[in-house]
């Protein structure tokens, strides 16, 4: 089985944004760590990254013709795009959320709703990179 694994704006810096709260692992790590639990798993895994909208949104249209399982970590746009939700609403096979950190327990208001919930099975939160792995876990037991 295929997974698209697609981040959001912000997250091409990991590892040297805000370390105390995303953590030290790099995007390049993150994109080897998943290929190999994919693998693992027995899912062939692709990580994408994007600081545009519009390429997300494409990724998403993608994702929904294919009918390809997505992980996703819109990261802010995850708050307020209602251009991601309307591309989330179309996908067919499962979609889970992820996040490094726990939104909802971060002083900031505005990281409390989420636009991608409604449309996912599971929403994976505050368990940093590993929480992609979990993700991956939850597409592998269908
Ligand atoms: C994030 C949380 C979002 O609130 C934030 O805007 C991000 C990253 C996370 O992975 O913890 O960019 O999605």
């Amino acid at each position: 089985m295929r997974v698209l694994v697609l981040n959001g704006p912000n997250l091409g810096r990991l590892g040297r944004r805000q370390p105390e709260i995303y953590g030290t692992t790099t995007h390049a790590e993150l994109v080897e760590l998943c290929v190999a639990w994919g693998a693992d798993l027995g899912l062939e895994v692709e990580v994408r990254q994007t600081n545009h909208e519009g390429v997300m949104v494409d990724w998403l249209n993608e994702a929904a013709d294919d009918r390809t399982p997505v992980v996703l970590n819109a990261a802010a746009w995850t708050h307020y795009s209602y251009a991601v939700l309307d591309a989330c609403a179309q996908l067919e096979a499962p979609l889970v959320e992820v996040h490094l950190s726990d939104p909802k327990q971060r002083p900031e208001e505005f990281r409390h709703h989420s636009v991608v919930t409604a449309y996912a099975v599971e929403v994976v939160a505050g368990h940093g990179v590993d929480g992609y792995r979990m993700a991956l876990e939850v597409l592998a037991r269908g």
